[in-house]
């Protein structure tokens, strides 16, 4: 499509979207809270290149943050986003509100079991309750046939694999790279947080993952020796460690040794901003 881009407000009129004549060809989505950077861009841009459609949506989901979370403070830059989204090549971009996502009377959640209980669900109680939920409400109302979602959220991906598979959703999730600032942060809306010295100390996440990746190639497989230097590196720097864990790469079970499957996944608070990054050891 080309034309210029419409925002869209209300789900009658983005189902009604999704049944007219307009929606032919592959439907591409792009499911964000808004703040948009080069890592949600890139998103935009892979979609541009392989949908006829592209739908961005912009929602910040109050049911996947805790109550101790930073939903107040997280940033909010709609007509910047609109901007980049239409630079980006986005047909339409769906901007509902939480009275329409969560009328009065809202009862129904969707739940996957197990792999949520691990690493940022073992953190983050009921933070994939509300992921799942409101992308589950998105795919009924935008009916993408391709869902771009960045791989810095990869258990989040894995999750919604989980969901797709169980529930017979048609959507398919392409998993897109991890986009980076040029000293390597991987970019998040969160890292707006970080004043200039914890924004120059954040970059010990990356660096610790390399760590682990030049000692896994140089031969140690075990986890425990792996996170120990990890955890050396991120507290040199300050870093609060809420976990260093070394997965599976597709089923993110636990490695009792390290392998070219494995995926290292970690969560570390620079000063009191929660950052999470991962990185495979090959
Ligand atoms: O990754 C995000 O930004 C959110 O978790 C998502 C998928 C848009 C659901 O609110």
């Amino acid at each position: 499509m080309s034309s210029k881009m419409k925002v869209i407000q209300s789900i009658e009129e983005m189902v009604a979207l999704t049944k007219s004549d307009l929606w032919s060809g592959t439907i591409g989505f792009v499911p964000t809270m808004g703040a948009l950077h080069r890592g949600h861009i890139s998103l935009a841009e892979y979609a541009r290149k392989e949908c006829d459609i592209v739908v961005m949506s912009i929602y910040l989901n109050p049911t996947q943050f805790g109550p101790n979370e930073d939903l107040d403070n997280y940033p909010k830059t709609l007509k910047a986003d609109l901007d980049k989204a239409e630079k980006a090549g986005v047909d339409y971009v769906f901007t509902p509100t939480s009275k329409m996502m969560y009328p009065d009377g809202f009862k129904s959640w969707v739940n996957v079991e197990g792999i949520t209980d691990i690493l940022c669900g073992a953190k983050r109680p009921n933070h994939f309750r509300g992921v799942t939920t409101i992308v589950s409400k998105l795919m009924n109302i935008v009916s993408p046939d391709l869902m771009y979602m960045g791989e810095k959220d990869y258990q989040q991906i894995a999750v919604l694999n989980t969901m797709i598979s169980d529930l017979n959703f048609r959507t398919v999730i392409r998993p897109c790279p991890i986009i980076r600032e040029s000293d390597n942060l991987a970019m998040s809306s969160r890292n707006a947080y970080l004043n200039e010295d914890e924004r120059i100390r954040a970059r010990v996440l990356y660096q610790s993952l390399q760590k682990a990746r030049t000692l896994y190639k140089q031969g140690t497989a075990d986890p425990e020796i792996l996170r120990k230097s990890m955890q050396e590196l991120i507290q040199l720097h300050a870093g609060k460690i809420d976990y260093i864990e070394f997965v599976d790469r597709n089923t993110l079970d636990k490695k009792e040794t390290a392998d070219d499957n494995t995926r290292v996944i970690i969560a570390v608070f620079i000063g009191s901003t929660r950052l999470i990054d991962n990185m495979d050891l090959v």
